[in-house]
């Protein structure tokens, strides 16, 4: 059956198929005869022309030989798609003889570093390490610690406000109040965190730092068992031959107050750049809790006693690695960094 011309141009659509090597001869094969401008569809488009009584059987015909052509096609694509994609997989084996490349391993902060040490240390004493909010309350961070109105900490120049009430944590003594509120003594606490302060930041000063604050209250603790804890922890941080001594000092929340420093591990209290000659450096505050503070939290101080201290990490950290810039911690610099890994 069929139509001669019908029949000719599927004979030569049959070889070019025949002929066609690729994937990509085939869609030049599809294109020349079934695309938009194609052999087969010009000669749909032209059977309008013939005579009525031609039509149907030269329609019939083309369209038979469309599907024919089509099917074709069809299958000589999948097989030739396959044969490609072997060839290419077999190009693409992975060479397992080849060495691997090394993922770039990150490493931990320097304050991190220091963070976690002085966090083990006082976990390792019985220490349960609490973390409270960085934005507090006038009343947590101020009121409650015994801070007295015209105090300057409370300024404005001093302190990032974000409503009257509501403020920054100027320090991580606010912790100790929220830490009593919560519980009963025995209290046996630690407190790392972030803390701010409207400082322009330069070698010593940054407006955001960290501390970790201690406290301790039950009964019958005493400034002994302050200086007992301290020394272990100078002997556990900056080595066995560590010495601490307290200076009187003051703070509102507690009283007595003393400022606590270590022994020059660089000159043994000799005298060097690092101690500024003074032989000895200064790594915290601490003190006796106040019995205001004590009952500004409900507790009764003729029953407990407590002492506390804050000490700030950038500061312990710039003792310990003989860092002489703050911002360094901040700056991100992998050249820095990197010496910590
Ligand atoms: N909060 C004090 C400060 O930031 C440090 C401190 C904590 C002093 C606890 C005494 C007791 O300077």
């Amino acid at each position: 059956m069929g139509h001669p011309r019908v029949d000719a141009m599927l004979r030569e659509a049959r070889e070019a198929v025949a002929a066609a090597r690729s994937s990509a001869d085939l869609e030049q094969v599809r294109v020349r005869f079934l695309g938009r401008q194609g052999v087969l569809t010009q000669l749909l488009r032209s059977l309008g022309a013939l005579a009525p009584e031609e039509r149907p059987a030269a329609g019939a015909a083309a369209n038979e030989a469309k599907r024919e052509l089509e099917a074709l096609l069809e299958g000589r694509l999948t097989a030739a798609l396959e044969v490609e994609r072997r060839a290419r997989r077999a190009h693409e084996r992975f060479d397992l003889t080849l060495p691997g490349r090394r993922p770039p391993r990150g490493a931990l902060h320097p304050l991190t570093h220091v963070h976690d040490e002085i966090v083990a240390i006082f976990a390792g004493l019985g220490f349960s390490v609490v973390e409270g909010s960085e934005v507090e309350t006038d009343y947590h961070n101020f009121e409650a610690l015994n801070i007295p109105r015209d105090h300057p900490a409370r300024d404005m120049q001093d302190t990032f406000y974000l409503s009257e009430s509501t403020l920054l944590r100027t320090h991580t003594s606010p912790v100790q109040i929220r830490a009593m509120k919560a519980q009963r003594p025995p209290v046996r606490i630690i407190v790392p965190g972030k803390v701010y302060r409207r400082d322009v930041a330069d070698m010593s000063h940054s407006p955001m730092f960290h501390q970790v604050e201690g406290l301790a209250v039950d009964r019958h603790i005493t400034m002994g068992d302050l200086k007992g804890t301290l020394e272990l922890f100078a002997r556990e941080m900056f080595g066995p031959g560590s010495r601490i001594r307290f200076r009187p000092s003051f703070f509102p929340f507690t009283e007595p107050s003393a400022e606590v420093d270590v022994l020059c591990f660089v000159c043994r209290g000799g005298g060097c750049r690092l101690c500024k000659q003074g032989g000895w450096l200064e790594i915290l505050g601490s003190g006796m809790v106040h019995p205001q503070v004590l009952k500004n939290v409900g507790y009764d101080p003729e029953e407990v006693t407590g002492w506390a201290f804050g000490m700030g990490i950038e500061r312990i950290a710039m003792l310990k690695y003989g860092i002489d810039d703050l911002r360094l911690f901040f700056e991100n610099d992998v050249r820095f960094l990197r010496q910590f890994a």
